[in-house]
């Protein structure tokens, strides 16, 4: 059994609280390799933003639990040699069962997500509840789900979102004893986010696609006030990097991300956590991609994967600026 604590990580409580007083919301980075976490702790130090760094079962099964958990013990030795100590939570992204939670926690998981959401309602309730009291008496907090969001949620793949039912929430968050609630109110895992089809076209002629519920949200924040809300699926999708991809020899079809001044009304509220993973994706295939073909002679993973890291670093320290509201916050 690790503690988190040894590893000098935090859980969520403390960020969640500000986060929500402050009107901003931390960004939660998905990682599963070296130089993803370089990228995400040299802009969040440059930044000097808080940061959730989010494991899914994908990434566990790529890179090992035992070297994630101290990758993130060594994310913070790093933060501070680079100057500033911001805190870190490890979280589980997506868990699927008690025992993925239990097996996080007793390795340094500081924060864990249950996600219960494609089960009945009941069933949800149990399983979270179960998750919160082993979580709770060592002191790691707990992400729970209403709500189900099209795309794919670890190898879980649903065609169409059902919107979170506001008049859930409560008996959710009271009974089952969660620390903050991610909710479906428009976005989606993944690069395709929206059909063409249901977008609007600007006069620059990029494609607008439907704003988020925020109705929903509303309501949400009505039922449960200043309670901390975690958005999913909330890439933008950065047609920059979609262009690059294309333009040296990638095949992408239809991405379309949730825009950036969605993302940047939704931190004002009470989302505290937004999830970001395809972004980075994106950027780091877009570079690699232009790298390669046009050095095609290269054959040292440094020299494209460092070109990599450099735009990661620049996309996260732009989120955090512009989007999230998280920069100076640490
Ligand atoms: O929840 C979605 C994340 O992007 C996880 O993706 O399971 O492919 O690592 P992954
Ligand atoms: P994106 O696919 O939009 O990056 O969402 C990531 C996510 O929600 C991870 O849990
Ligand atoms: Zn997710």
């Amino acid at each position: 059994m690790t503690s988190y604590k040894e590893l000098g990580l935090v859980n969520t409580r403390e960020m969640f609280d500000k986060a929500m007083k402050g009107k901003y919301a931390i960004p939660a980075y998905n990682f599963n390799n070296m130089e993803q976490l370089q990228a995400i702790i040299q802009a969040c130090v440059e930044t000097k933003s808080p940061v959730i760094l989010q494991v899914s079962k994908g990434a566990r099964d790529y890179a090992n639990i035992n070297l994630l958990r101290n990758m993130a013990r060594g994310a913070g030795e790093y933060a501070k040699e680079l100057g500033y100590d911001i805190p870190i939570v490890l979280h589980l992204d997506h868990g699927d069962s008690f025992e993925t939670c239990k097996e996080c926690i007793d390795n340094g998981f500081s924060s864990v997500m249950i996600d219960g959401s494609h089960l009945p309602y009941e069933e949800n309730v149990a399983l979270t509840r179960k998750v919160v009291e082993y979580a709770h008496a060592h002191d790691v907090t707990v992400e729970g789900e209403l709500g189900v969001l099209a795309g794919i949620e670890d190898a879980v793949s649903h065609e169409v979102s059902h919107y979170t039912k506001p008049e859930e929430v409560v008996d959710f968050v009271s009974r089952t004893g969660v620390d903050s609630l991610a909710i479906s109110i428009g976005t989606s895992h993944g690069a395709n986010k929206f059909k063409p089809e249901d977008c609007t076209r600007a006069e620059d002629g990029t494609l607008v696609p439907p704003p988020l519920r925020f109705d929903i949200l509303e309501e949400i924040e009505e039922q449960l006030p200043n309670f901390p809300i975690v958005l999913h699926g909330s890439s933008s999708v950065p047609q920059e990097y979609v262009q690059m991809i294309m333009q040296y020899g990638g095949k992408l079809k239809d991405s379309i991300g949730i825009p950036e001044e969605q993302l940047r009304k939704a931190a004002s509220s009470a989302v505290c956590k937004i999830n970001i993973d395809s972004d980075g994706r994106l950027a780091m295939t877009g570079v690699i991609r232009k790298v390669l073909a046009e050095k095609p002679g290269e054959f040292d993973p440094r020299k494209y994967l460092g070109p990599a890291r450099e735009e990661l670093k620049r996309m996260y320290m732009h989120k955090n600026r512009n989007v999230l509201g998280s920069a100076d916050q640490a």
